[in-house]
């Protein structure tokens, strides 16, 4: 069990101008920000993230979604990270999320669905390298 996990907050959501309130209800829940930053992913640097994914069908449509704006990538810390961040954002498609979850609160459909959080320890390590260097980490 790591106590680290990478969230990001979507295009659909910085599109919204709903970044300060994610990331309020992040911190409410207990964790820290070690690192924060808004970029604008190139299509080669979607696709690598993404490339877990890469077979299946609506590979193409998220990596155009996730080029089509500014993203908010956010590397966070508490026990059990990975698993109590998923438990925040809900599912993956926002019908289907429980109440007070970000993506109930904020996503519009399974592909425009306002954050993502890393699935686990390895996949979190990576993904948290992806974005940021050591030295731009607390
Ligand atoms: P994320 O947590 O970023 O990880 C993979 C992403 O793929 C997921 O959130 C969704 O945004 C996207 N995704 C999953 N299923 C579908 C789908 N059926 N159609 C479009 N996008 C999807």
């Amino acid at each position: 069990m790591s106590n680290r996990t990478l969230a990001i907050i979507k295009p659909d959501a910085v599109r919204k101008n709903v970044i300060g309130q994610i990331i309020a209800k992040i911190t409410e829940s207990g964790f820290k920000v070690l690192g924060v930053k808004m970029v604008h992913l190139s299509k080669n640097s979607a696709q690598a993230f993404y490339e877990v994914h890469k077979e299946r069908p609506f590979y193409g449509e998220l990596v155009d979604f996730m080029i089509s704006g500014a993203c908010v990538p956010i590397v966070l810390e508490k026990d059990n990270a990975v698993a109590e961040f998923r438990k925040l954002i809900g599912a993956t498609d926002p019908a289907q999320a429980e109440d007070g979850t970000i993506r109930k609160l904020f996503a519009d459909s399974k592909a425009e669905n306002a954050v993502h959080g890393s699935d686990s320890d390895e996949n979190a390590n990576n993904e948290i390298a992806h974005f940021f260097s050591k030295n731009e980490l607390v």
